[in-house]
């Protein structure tokens, strides 16, 4: 029946039971080790890599959920079996624990086989998801690692999914969020995973560039096309051709260059100043704001169309305030950083700088971490960070009350409560079609909604 085949760890101190459910599960194509003790499960388990734990709870020495226990806090997320608990009709109570322990499911004792093979095959399918999206997750991980962005909240790791993504294509991209969010980082990681990866990158911050400068900078001009033009200048759309054009602070643009910025995303051509001919150029438009165009187009001061061709791609950096699931992993990054760039000897943080650091409303976001952390590191007397060395210029907003503690498996967590979400929406809220489609028991079902309080 089940079409996935796994190493099976079967552990009941029962050996009549434990003969007959390995035999069928071996007459089934899966591997398995039998394990007569907790103890003896413990040492397999230490030995060799399993798909899945199959575990009675009452044993004698060391039971199926303090297996379970230690298994949670001695192996990583990524090395542990599924696990499927058995159990006799008066421990309920503990299948339900070893569920929020992260047992898959439970079988009460006396079961089928047929019960147990059926739930096996859902198991399988479940750790074989798991491993291929921890593959993926750390694949793309390694490579966006070069570009030095890091993050694991969700809604990093859809920024970088999305960058990732758009990278592949030469649509334009309209990076949005506060300022120090990372977007001129994102563009760069954008740029250096495309195809034109060897042509040029060419920044132009267009706030920083007087407006009667900014449109010979952008399009070049001819000699003596105003007053001061000695020489003819090529304009950075030129200068990118054939790579891609970084414009920063679009929201800052006049009107006039609004629209000639527009006739370049429209007909990919443009004139220098005072020059006849047209010159076409091939290049690929990645901008950036901290503005709300949207409004700005509401309050007529962003041009419309303008606006709709820049917005073809939108990534969207929220602040970090609204995901300090980055913070722990950010402070690491940096310390890291700056410990190497200044030679310091930093070994350790103290737990209580991570706390107060994960309070912090971050108004300068990613930006004003790195320079916290970089003054910490550099002013230092010794080798361990403490809250006294630590001094949080922007320190005016108060930490928000009840501020969840780090969760380190956001990222599974979240993957669950998709799962679950996405089979109830498709399954029309029917929750025994849900756990049919998800391949759980409806028991199980009940657990999960209640673990993340769906309704
Ligand atoms: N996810 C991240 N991982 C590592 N470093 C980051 C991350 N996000 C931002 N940084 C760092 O924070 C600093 C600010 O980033 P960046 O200049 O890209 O922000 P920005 O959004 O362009 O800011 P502004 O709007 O002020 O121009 C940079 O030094 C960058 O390296
Ligand atoms: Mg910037």
């Amino acid at each position: 029946m089940s079409a996935i085949r796994g190493s099976i760890l079967l552990a009941d101190d029962e050996e009549k039971i434990l003969k007959r459910l390995g035999r069928a599960l071996r007459d089934e194509g899966h591997e398995v080790v039998e394990a007569t003790s907790g103890r003896e499960a413990q040492k397999q388990l230490g030995e060799k890599s399993f798909d899945l734990l199959v575990v009675d709870n009452l044993m004698p020495g060391m039971t199926g959920l303090e297996l379970i226990r230690e298994m949670g806090q001695t192996m990583p997320p990524a090395e542990r079996p599924q696990v499927l608990m058995m159990t006799a009709h008066a421990t309920v109570e503990s299948a339900i624990e070893a569920m929020k322990l992260g047992a898959l499911d439970y079988l009460q004792k006396p079961f089928e086989v047929e019960e147990l093979l059926a739930l096996v095959g859902r198991a399988l399918e479940h750790q074989r998801l798991r491993s291929e999206r921890q593959y993926l997750i750390s694949e793309r991980n390694a490579e966006f690692n070069h570009y030095g962005i890091v993050g694991r909240s969700r809604a990093m790791q859809e920024v970088i999914q999305r960058a990732e993504l758009v990278a592949q294509t030469k649509s334009t991209v309209l990076i949005t969020g506060e300022t120090g969010t990372g977007k001129e980082m994102i563009a760069r990681a954008i740029h250096h995973r495309s195809a034109q990866r060897d042509m040029p990158l060419i920044k132009v911050n267009c706030a920083a560039i007087p407006e009667t400068l900014l449109e010979s900078e952008l399009f070049g001009h001819v000699r003596g096309a105003f007053t001061g033009a000695t020489m003819t200048k090529r304009g950075k759309f030129a200068l990118a051709d054939g790579g891609s054009i970084f414009l920063d602070e679009i929201g800052t643009l006049t009107t006039a260059i609004q629209a000639k910025l527009l006739r370049v995303l429209q007909e990919r051509e443009f004139e220098p100043l005072g020059a006849e001919r047209t010159q076409k150029v091939d290049v690929r438009v990645i901008a950036a704001t901290n503005r709300d165009l949207k409004q700005m187009v509401a309050d007529g001061t962003f041009q419309e169309d303008l606006y709709y061709r820049l917005n073809v791609i939108p990534i969207e950096i929220p602040p970090l305030r609204e995901r300090r699931d980055d913070i722990t992993v950010l402070i690491e990054h940096f310390v890291e950083k700056h410990r190497q760039r200044t030679g310091k000897r930093i070994d350790r943080v103290e737990d209580d700088v991570v706390l107060a650091l994960q309070r912090y409303d971050w108004p300068g976001n990613v930006r004003e971490l790195e320079n916290t952390i970089e003054r910490a590191v550099v002013l230092a007397t010794g080798p361990v960070l403490s809250p006294a060395s630590i001094s949080l210029l922007g320190a005016s907003s108060t930490p928000p009350p009840g501020l969840p503690s780090l969760r380190l498996h956001q990222n599974l967590e979240w993957v669950e409560r998709e799962t679950i979400r996405r089979a109830l929406e498709q399954s029309g809220g029917v929750k025994k079609d849900a756990a049919e489609q998800m391949g759980i028991s409806q028991r199980a079902l009940s657990y999960y909604l209640a673990k993340y309080r769906i309704d």
